[in-house]
């Protein structure tokens, strides 16, 4: 895989407040690379260093190989930022607004005119681009943030929150349109709290915690990694006569929890074991109304390696 950006031992302190340390990772072409912390992590410190607005003491960024210090308005030119506060102008309508950002990337005449339409059109505000941005919802102001962005068609757009206190409706809209952007092969990175996004739009994630990346990963190989167990539920017929017992004999049972109609059966993931575990249940004559298998979820995957909750 191609790593258009390369992050060496990046560090940066506020005092003597460390708050980025020594972090390395790539970001690969075409990817979503979501990155996931707490509120202090750390996310934004990285990602406001990469769009170049925040110095930093230590380490090495590179794009495409070469050093960004050096080459930052050529790496400006070819990447778009949504950042986390809003950074539109509120008395400007919304095609005034991105034709002024996709300006200052060196748009101008018809491809400034075509490219503001375009990118109107594809954040679904088309319609009301001759309209002021104050009189447009949290959730239109994200998105009109957004069409900001990526008018001049970046090659990796850096968003860091984009979806924070807007309605369900935008959210859906900004999700789909991040991944549009994928397939048409812009590398996108993006920050949030919000796990569910993450298992939505990620191809692959970073875990930051305290100014370090703690992990790093697919969501199927993070949640493999960290747990080693998985559970079977069986759904059955009330059967005060079941002899749980029994399940420990199976090979890979760690655990059986027996509730009025449920069997929660947790096991380890790599041993096959699930037609003993059933041919228990019919051999006591219980009847089977569902079975489902259960893994970790990403949140489990947080909650384990940081000990925090996302929403704190
Ligand atoms: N200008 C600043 N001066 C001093 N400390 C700062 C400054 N900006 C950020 N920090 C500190 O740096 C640390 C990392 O902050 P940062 O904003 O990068 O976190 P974050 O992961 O983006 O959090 P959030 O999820 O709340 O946006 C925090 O402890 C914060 O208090
Ligand atoms: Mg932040």
């Amino acid at each position: 895989m191609e790593a258009i950006i390369k992050v060496d031992g990046l560090e940066k302190s506020y005092g003597e407040k460390k708050v980025v340390q020594k972090i390395s990772f790539g970001v690969n072409k075409g990817e979503i690379l979501c990155f996931l912390g707490p509120n202090g992590a750390g996310k934004s410190t990285t990602i406001n260093i990469l769009c170049g607005l925040l110095g930093y003491e230590g380490g090495v960024i590179k794009y495409k190989d070469k050093d960004v210090k050096k080459h930052l308005k050529e790496f400006k030119r070819h990447m778009g930022v949504v950042p986390q506060e809003l950074a539109i102008y509120e008395d400007l309508s919304a095609e005034q607004n991105v034709r002024f950002f996709a300006s200052l990337y060196g748009l101008r005449g018809r491809e400034l005119e075509e490219k503001t339409d375009k990118a109107l059109e594809f954040v679904g505000l088309y319609e009301k681009k001759n309209e002021k941005a104050k009189t447009f919802s949290g959730g239109m102001k994200r998105r009109l943030n957004i069409a900001c962005a990526i008018a001049h068609e970046p090659e990796l757009v850096i968003m860091d929150e984009p979806t924070v206190g807007i309605d369900p409706q935008s959210r859906n809209h900004i999700l789909s349109s991040i991944k549009k952007l994928s397939k048409s092969g812009m590398t996108i990175l993006y920050t949030t709290h919000y796990m569910e996004e993450v298992e939505e739009i990620s191809s692959r994630i970073l875990i930051m915690d305290s100014g370090t990346i703690i992990a790093e990963g697919t969501k199927e190989s993070l949640k493999e990694e960290i747990f080693e167990e998985r559970q079977f539920i069986l759904e059955v017929e009330e059967d005060e006569d079941l002899n749980t017992d029994e399940f420990y004999k199976v090979e890979g049972v760690k655990k059986v929890e027996k509730k009025a109609e449920e069997l929660i059966i947790t096991t380890l993931k790599n041993v096959e074991n699930l037609d003993k575990i059933i041919a228990i249940v019919i051999d006591s004559k219980t009847k089977i109304v569902n079975l489902y298998c259960r893994t970790a979820s990403l949140e489990n995957v947080f909650l384990r390696l940081t000990g925090k909750s996302l929403r704190d």
